[in-house]
C-alpha cells in the first residue's frame, strides 16, 4: 500500500505524543473550591462528595499550605453559615468578623502569595436558600445587587484578592466594580460566573453547605440549559461591566458553551467542574466501572481543550499530584 499521509506517525510513541500534544494541563490551571465551617479541628466528609471535606479554619489553612506546595495558585472559598445567622437580608455576608472574613484573613496570613477568591451570593446566608433577597416569593434583583456590593467590599476589606459573584443578578458586576473603585480597592479582581445554568448537578454542593432553596428553584435567575447564544450575551455584558475573568458553570455538560464564550471574549475564561460532576466520577470509580485517575485527567484536559484557561475543580489536588509524578 502506498499512502501519502500517515497520521499515525504522530501517535507512535509517548515521546512524540507529548511533543505534539495541543493541550497541556498544569497545576497553574486549577482553582480549588474549599468548604469552611466554624470550630477547631473539625472535619466533615460530604456524603455526596466522597473524599471531599468541609473543615474549620485551622484545617483549611493546613490544606491551603499543602495545595500551595503542590503548585496550585488559587483557592475559592465557600462557608457554611449557621442557621441562627441566616435571614432574608443576608447581612451576615458582610459581617467583618464573619466566618468568611476570618477565613480570608487566616489564609492570607499563612500563605500570602496564594490567590484567594471568594464566592459572592446570598444563598449560604439566606433563610430561603436563594441567592438573593426574597419579596412576595420573588428573588428581587436590585436590592440583591446592593447586598452583593456590601458583601464584595467586606471580602476585599478582609484581604480577598478576587470576588466571584455566582448569583446571576443583572448589573451586579458593574455595581461591584463601581463599589471597589469608590473604596479604593483597585487591585481586587472580579471573576464573574457569567453563564451559570440552573442545573441538577449542583445537588452535592448544596448538601455540603446546607444551602438548597427552601422553595421553588433558581430558574428565574440561573440560565436555561437550552440556551447557547444567551451565554455569549451574558459574558460580553459582564466583560463590559468590568469582569476580569468570566466563568461557565457547570462544566462537562457545557463544553460547547466554554468554546463559544472563549471565541467571543478577550479575557481569560474559567469553567467550574462542579460537585455533581465530581460525584459521578467518584461513584463510577467506586463501583469499579471507570479508572478514577484516568477519568480525572481526561475530564480536566477536555475543559482546557474546550477553551477554559482555568478550571475550578474538586479534583485539583489529585490532579496536581498526578501531574507532578
Ligand atoms: C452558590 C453556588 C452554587 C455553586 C457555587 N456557588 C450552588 C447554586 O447555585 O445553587 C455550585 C458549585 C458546585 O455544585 O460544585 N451561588
Amino acid at each position: 500500500m502506498y499512502l501519502q499521509r500517515r497520521n499515525r506517525i504522530l501517535r507512535q510513541s509517548p515521546a512524540i505524543r507529548s511533543m505534539v500534544a495541543e493541550t497541556v494541563l498544569s497545576p497553574n490551571d486549577f482553582i480549588v473550591p474549599l468548604f469552611i465551617d466554624e470550630g477547631k479541628g473539625q472535619e466533615f466528609e460530604i456524603p455526596s462528595m466522597p473524599g471531599y471535606f468541609r473543615r474549620s479554619i485551622d484545617g483549611t489553612v493546613k490544606e491551603v499550605k499543602e495545595l500551595w506546595g503542590l503548585g496550585i495558585k488559587s483557592v475559592l472559598l465557600f462557608i457554611k453559615c449557621s442557621d441562627d445567622l441566616k435571614d432574608n437580608t443576608g447581612k451576615e455576608a458582610w459581617n467583618a468578623d464573619g466566618l468568611m472574613q476570618r477565613s480570608i484573613q487566616a489564609i492570607k496570613a499563612a500563605v500570602p502569595e496564594i490567590v484567594v477568591m471568594t464566592d459572592v451570593a446570598l444563598d449560604p446566608y439566606s433563610s430561603y436558600g436563594h441567592d438573593g433577597i426574597v419579596e412576595n416569593g420573588e428573588i428581587v434583583n436590585d436590592p440583591t445587587v446592593e447586598a452583593l456590593v456590601k458583601m464584595s467590599l467586606s471580602h476585599a476589606q478582609a484581604g480577598a484578592d478576587w470576588v466571584a459573584p455566582s448569583d446571576m443578578m443583572d448589573g451586579r458586576i458593574g455595581a461591584i466594580r463601581k463599589g471597589l473603585e469608590e473604596n479604593n480597592f483597585t487591585k481586587t479582581g472580579i471573576m464573574a460566573y457569567s453563564a451559570k445554568y440552573a442545573s441538577c448537578f449542583y445537588g452535592p454542593f448544596r448538601d455540603a453547605l446546607d444551602s438548597a432553596p427552601g422553595f421553588g428553584d433558581k430558574k428565574t435567575y440561573q440560565m436555561d440549559y437550552a440556551n447557547r447564544r444567551e451565554a455569549v450575551k451574558e459574558a460580553l455584558i459582564d466583560v463590559e461591566e468590568g469582569a476580569d475573568i468570566v466563568m461557565i458553570k457547570p462544566g462537562l455538560p457545557y463544553l460547547d458553551i466554554i468554546r463559544e464564550v472563549k471565541n467571543a471574549v478577550d479575557v481569560p475564561v474559567s469553567a467550574y467542574n462542579i460537585s455533581g460532576e465530581y460525584a459521578m466520577i467518584k461513584a463510577a470509580a467506586k463501583m469499579g466501572w471507570i479508572n478514577e485517575e484516568r477519568a480525572i485527567l481526561e475530564t480536566l484536559t477536555s475543559f482546557k481543550r474546550a477553551g477554559a484557561d482555568l478550571i475550578a475543580t474538586y479534583f485539583a489536588k489529585d490532579a496536581a499530584k498526578l501531574l507532578n509524578r
